[in-house]
């Protein structure tokens, strides 16, 4: 699946954090109702049993006074020390107003007052909410016989700051508690997630060719994935070897037929009686030789392939040594070519040796690249093979240079993929030499560079080993 396909599907932290901090978060909200409607609960209950308390005091005052109202100072301390505003009322045994505040809203006359029993309820007096104790108190003695009705009206502001205040104190502990769960809780995720982390990063890591089995030790979950996965593993690396061992063996069948053919219509070329013989043998022996070719490379595209190459075994090699020698091979049919080829040592005295290399892989590339420059450059033309020692955070680097046509710069990516051949090329290659070329840089894990030929003609191919 693309990238681009996964864009909409949430991701595993995403949906872990959400399922942890989606019933967090209602948890913390149902909690802070709850704490919200006790603490309501605490304040209402707290006022009431001071209206009580407030409502016998005041009788008890109106019978001591013989139905005197508060004096004021007891008024201001009263107010000083609830912190509300108190208005209170005395009815007498006949109902007829005995003291206090004539205007006070009375209760519901559905509502029977119990003696000795308090009413509460909540209403607005003088525009403020007020809460209100009603209750009958039976008094005897200076004027005032039988059950009086008493009403004390209290404010709620100082209740209502109080149940605010506890309100916001549990919520700023809910937001920090939300925070600080939220941290741990991504956290947490990150850790438990790192596992898949590691997996992706050792699958990225992976060459292309590197079919190995993921060996990390991972938690239960996780290795069920990756059994599964090397399972897959395992089938593609034997699909793949089947693919190459029957390229191999087809190209390698192929061969001798070939030879024959080419053998047979050379020697029929030769004995040819007629011109119209001779050019159709021609054209035959092209497309023979053609194919021939075809065969070989395919041969040797499946020896460097990543299948092919676990045949071959590994050294350390002298790069200097190595291409002295191989271009030494091939200057005698460079000649034949008219072309001037030849090496040079940039080594300067500095080891340009390979480690882990396949001397035979990188001779198919050295020579395929020889073999590129011989036929593209026309006579006279001259080509380098040169080694350059390491520099800098490179390893040594083998380096081929020709003055003949180059490529031109929007063709030097897709000239290295299979079979392709630029338009104006002659007709002997199949376009799998610079594909093989590839292979073996990625064998090495050396980088490979087409540039241009250093006086800004031909091609330049620099083979960039690592440090
Ligand atoms: N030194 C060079 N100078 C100019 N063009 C080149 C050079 N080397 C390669 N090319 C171009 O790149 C194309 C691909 O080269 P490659 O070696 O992959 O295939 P090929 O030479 O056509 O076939 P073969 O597989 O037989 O080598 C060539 O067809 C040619 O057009
Ligand atoms: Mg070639």
């Amino acid at each position: 699946m693309s990238r681009q396909n996964t864009l909409h599907v949430p991701s595993l932290r995403f949906r872990l954090l959400l399922w942890l901090l989606v019933p967090g978060l209602v948890l913390a909200a149902g909690l802070l109702t709850k704490n919200y409607l006790g603490v309501k609960e605490v304040a209402d209950r707290v006022q009431d049993r001071l209206l009580v308390a407030l409502a016998v005091t005041i009788s008890e005052h109106v019978i001591n006074s013989s139905g005197d109202m508060l004096s004021r100072d007891i008024e201001l301390l009263l107010s000083q020390f609830t912190r509300e505003d108190t208005y209170y009322r005395v009815n007498g045994p006949n109902g007829a107003f005995v003291t206090g505040h004539y205007a006070l809203p009375e209760l519901s006359v559905d509502t029977p007052i119990q003696p000795g029993v308090p009413q509460f309820y909540n209403t607005v007096y003088l525009g403020e909410d007020v809460r209100v104790v009603t209750m009958k108190y039976l008094v005897s003695g200076s004027g005032l016989q039988g059950w009086v009705t008493i009403d004390v009206t209290q404010t709620r502001r100082e209740r209502d700051r109080l149940v605010r205040d506890e309100l916001l104190g549990s919520a700023t502990d809910f937001v920090v508690l939300m925070i600080l769960g939220g941290l741990f809780a991504w956290i947490g995720v990150t850790r438990g997630l790192a596992p898949l982390q590691q997996l992706q990063q050792a699958i990225r890591r992976r060459s292309t060719d590197d079919l190995r089995p993921i060996r990390h030790v991972m938690p239960r979950e996780v290795s069920e994935v990756v059994f599964a996965l090397n399972g897959l593993l395992e089938r593609l690396e034997r699909s793949i070897s089947a693919n190459q061992r029957f390229i191999a063996d087809a190209s390698h069948q192929l061969r001798t037929p070939l030879a024959t053919v080419q053998a047979e219509a050379e020697w029929a070329r030769r004995h040819a009686s007629n011109e119209a013989d001779r050019d159709a043998l021609d054209r035959i022996l092209i497309e023979t030789r053609q194919t021939a070719r075809l065969a070989t490379q395919l041969l040797n595209l499946a020896r460097v392939s990543p299948e092919g190459r676990k045949a071959t075994s590994a050294s350390r090699v002298d790069l200097v040594d190595f291409a002295a020698r191989v271009t030494g091979d091939w200057v005698s049919p460079a000649l034949r070519h008219g072309i001037d080829l030849g090496f040079e040592d940039h080594s300067n005295a500095m080891s340009c040796h390979v480690d882990n290399a396949s001397e035979v892989l990188l001779r198919e590339m050295l020579v395929n690249l020889i073999e590129n420059a011989l036929a593209y450059c026309s006579e006279g033309s001259s080509v380098t093979v040169r080694v350059i020692g390491p520099a800098s955070a490179i390893g040594p680097v083998l380096e081929i240079e020709d003055d003949g046509p180059g490529i031109p710069l929007a063709d030097r990516q897709r000239v290295l993929d299979r079979f392709v051949r630029l338009d104006g090329s002659n007709n002997h290659g199949c376009g799998l030499g610079l594909s093989i070329v590839r292979e073996v840089a990625d064998a090495h894990r050396a980088d490979l560079i087409l540039d241009d030929g250093t006086r800004g003609r031909g091609l330049k191919i620099s083979v960039v080993f690592p440090f």
